[in-house]
């Protein structure tokens, strides 16, 4: 499936209709090069879960945690572009903190890819001669919830 995002507001309109089917154990797995509109995504996901504060993007932190209730649902916002080995996601304790969360993944490739598990949306952004868009493929888990 391929949704247009001509801009910010639309954008905003993907992120609220992710955010309203998300489970606890989803994986959202964003990717797409530098400036593809990754954290832009991941923060309308977030605030339509009822996130009202300013979100840091974790390049640096790689890992962001949300609980209740400023979330509807426990949130992981990650950013594994800094990770060299898909094996420094145990070190980080990354299971420990997906567990009863949803996790956000920006550069899901460089954790070794989420892709195999049921419940992870798979969003490719792109920007082709200033047009942008989302490529979304959908785990078996998202059949009847595709945003
Ligand atoms: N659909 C869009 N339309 C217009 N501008 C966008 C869109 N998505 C993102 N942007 C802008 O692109 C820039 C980079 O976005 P960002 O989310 O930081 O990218 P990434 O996390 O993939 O590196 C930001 O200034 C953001 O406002
Ligand atoms: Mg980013």
């Amino acid at each position: 499936m391929i949704i247009e995002l001509p801009g910010l507001p639309a954008v905003q309109a993907l992120g609220e209709r992710i955010a309203a089917n998300l489970r606890a154990g989803d994986v959202v797995a964003l990717s797409g090069g530098l400036g593809a509109g990754k954290t832009t995504l991941a923060r309308a996901i977030i605030a339509a879960l009822g996130y009202s504060g300013e979100v840091p993007s974790p390049t640096f932190t790689i890992i962001e945690t949300y609980d209740r209730p400023a979330v509807r649902i426990p949130l992981v916002h990650a950013d594994f572009y800094r990770l060299e080995t898909p094996q420094e996601v145990e070190e980080l304790g990354l299971d420990e903190y997906r567990e009863g969360a949803v996790l956000i993944a920006e550069w899901p490739e460089n954790a070794g890819g989420f892709e195999r598990e049921p419940g992870c949306l798979s969003i490719r952004l792109e920007v082709a001669d200033g047009a942008r868009k989302a490529v979304v493929e959908t785990g078996t888990d998202w059949v009847g919830r595709q945003p």
